[in-house]
C-alpha cells in the first residue's frame, strides 16, 4: 500500500468527518472506524501511523461510558486524545486546530505526505485485484457521478471482467445515454450491456400522476431490469456499487461498523448473492470527482449537477405523456446550452425545467394555441435542505424564453421559478 493512514475512533462525535477532511487536507488519508475495533482488526489495517480518539467529553457514547478497548492505549503507534474538555483541550480554531494535527500527524506519528489520487488509485486497483481474483462484477450504470467512477476505477482494476448495465429507462436527459456508450463503450472498451427499456417505463408510467407513486414504479422497475439482465449473465460473483462516504457516515453517532462488506443488495432477490465491491466508500464527493478526473472520465461526466434518480420523471408533472417528456428534455438541453454558453455551468448549484400537466392559450403562426408553460428552475444550495434561487440575468431569461417558445414543441410560455427552498422544494413533485 502506498499511503499511510491516521485512523478516527468514532466516539459519537458528529466532528469526526471534519476532522477525517482536515487530516486529508494536511495530505494523510484518513479513515474513520467504531470504537469498539479490536486491536486486532486495527492492526490489519493497513499503514496506520496513529490513533486519533475524538469526541467530547471522550469515552462516552450516547450518554453511556465505554470501555474504549485498553489494548488501544497500547496500541504500537501514538494515540491522541482530541478531548474538547479536560486539562488538554482540543483547539476549536481552525489555524490552531491546523497547527495540532500537523504536529500529531508529521511530529508524532512520522506519517508521510502520500494521500494523492495517483495513489488511492493504486492501492485501490490493488485491493479490487485481491478481493475480485478471477471472478465477474456487476455494475449498474446510470452514468451519474458515483457510478462512472467505480465503473472506470473497476475497468483499470479487472477490464473485461467487469460488466456494465446501462438502463436507459427514458428519463434521462438529452444526450446522457450516448454518452454513457461512448464513453464506456468506445473509448473505454468495457463490457457495457445497453438495455432499452423506454416503453416498458414509459407503459408502466402511463396514467399515473401521483409523484410518489411514479417514484416506486421506476425503483421497482429498474431493480426488475437490471435483475433480468443479471440472470442472463454466468457466474457473476461481485457487484460494483458507487457508495460513497458521506452515505455510510450517516450521522455522528452512526459508525462505519454499520456497513457490511457482505450483504445481498437492496430489492435484488436472494438467490442472486452478490458480494459487494465498493471502492468509493472512503471518499468524500469532491474526492470522488478527483478521482474520476485522474481515471480520465469527461468533465461533463466528473462536473455534473446532481440528478434525480427518477430523473426527468419528477419533472415531467403529473401523469407522464411522451409528447410533453419530450418538451421537458428539449427544455432542459437548451437551458443547459445556455447556462454553459453564459458562465453558469458550474456556478449554479441545480438548474432544470418542468413542465406541468395543464396548457393555457397562445398564439402560434397567427392563430390561438392551446400549449404548456415550461417552468426554469435555478437554484444554489450547500447541503440540498435550504435553497436559494440564482439570479440569472434577464436578458439571459429572455434569451432562454425565446429559444424555448421557438425550439421545444408545444411550449408557449416560459416562467421562472423565484420560490426559495423553503416553501419550493428544489424539485416541483
Ligand atoms: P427537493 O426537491 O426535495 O430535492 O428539495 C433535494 C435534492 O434531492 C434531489 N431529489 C431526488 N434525488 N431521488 C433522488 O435521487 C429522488 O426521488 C429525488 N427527489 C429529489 C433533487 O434533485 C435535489 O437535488
Amino acid at each position: 500500500m502506498k499511503q499511510d493512514m491516521i485512523v478516527i475512533l468514532d466516539l459519537g462525535s458528529d466532528e469526526n468527518p471534519r476532522l477525517a477532511r482536515e487530516i486529508r487536507a494536511l495530505g494523510v488519508y484518513s479513515e474513520i472506524h467504531p470504537h469498539d475495533i479490536t486491536a486486532e482488526e486495527l492492526a490489519a489495517l493497513p499503514n496506520v501511523k496513529g490513533v486519533i480518539l475524538n469526541g467530547g467529553p471522550n469515552r462516552i457514547v450516547d450518554g453511556v461510558e465505554i470501555d474504549v478497548a485498553k489494548d488501544i492505549y497500547n496500541a504500537p503507534v501514538p494515540v491522541l486524545l482530541a478531548d474538547h474538555k479536560g486539562d488538554k483541550p482540543w483547539p476549536v480554531d481552525a489555524e490552531a486546530r491546523k497547527e495540532a494535527l500537523s504536529n500529531f500527524v508529521f511530529g508524532i506519528c512520522g506519517a508521510q505526505a502520500n494521500w494523492n489520487m495517483e495513489n488511492f488509485i493504486a492501492d485501490q486497483v490493488d485491493l479490487i485485484r485481491q478481493q475480485v481474483g478471477d471472478k465477474k462484477v456487476l455494475l449498474a450504470l446510470s452514468g451519474g457521478v458515483d457510478s462512472s467512477v467505480v465503473a472506470a476505477l473497476l475497468i483499470k482494476a479487472v477490464g473485461k471482467q467487469l460488466t456494465c448495465v446501462h438502463v436507459n429507462h427514458g428519463l434521462l436527459r438529452k444526450g446522457e445515454p450516448e454518452e454513457v456508450v461512448r464513453v464506456f463503450r468506445d473509448e473505454m472498451d468495457a463490457n457495457l450491456i445497453y438495455v432499452d427499456a423506454v416503453d416498458r417505463f414509459l407503459d408502466k408510467l402511463a396514467g399515473v400522476a401521483d409523484p410518489e407513486s411514479k417514484r416506486k414504479i421506476i425503483g421497482a422497475e429498474f431493480i426488475r431490469v437490471f435483475e433480468e439482465e443479471a440472470r442472463k449473465l454466468d457466474g457473476i460473483a461481485f457487484l460494483g456499487q458507487g457508495t460513497i462516504y458521506p452515505d455510510i457516515i450517516e450521522s455522528g453517532t452512526k459508525t462505519v461498523k454499520a456497513v457490511k462488506s457482505h450483504h445481498n443488495v437492496g430489492g435484488l432477490p436472494e438467490d442472486l448473492d452478490f458480494e459487494l465491491v465498493e471502492p468509493l466508500k472512503m471518499l468524500f464527493k469532491d474526492e470522488v470527482r478527483a478521482c474520476g478526473k485522474a481515471l480520465g472520465l469527461p468533465d461533463s461526466m466528473v462536473y455534473r449537477q446532481p440528478f434525480p434518480g427518477p430523473g426527468l420523471g419528477v419533472r415531467c408533472l403529473g401523469a407522464i405523456t411522451r409528447d410533453r417528456l419530450e418538451a421537458v428534455r428539449e427544455s432542459d438541453a437548451i437551458l443547459r446550452e445556455e447556462f454553459a454558453a453564459n458562465g453558469l455551468e458550474g456556478k449554479v448549484w441545480q438548474y432544470f425545467t418542468a413542465v406541468p400537466d395543464l396548457k393555457s392559450v397562445g398564439v402560434r403562426d397567427g392563430k390561438r394555441a392551446d400549449e404548456w408553460p415550461c417552468i426554469l428552475r435555478a437554484v444554489n444550495t450547500v447541503d440540498a435542505m435550504t435553497a436559494t434561487v440564482e439570479d440569472v440575468p434577464f436578458a439571459l431569461l429572455q434569451k432562454i424564453t425565446a429559444r424555448i417558445t421557438s425550439e421545444v414543441k408545444g411550449i408557449n410560455r416560459v416562467l421562472y421559478d423565484l420560490t426559495p427552498k423553503p416553501t419550493g422544494t428544489i424539485e416541483w413533485e
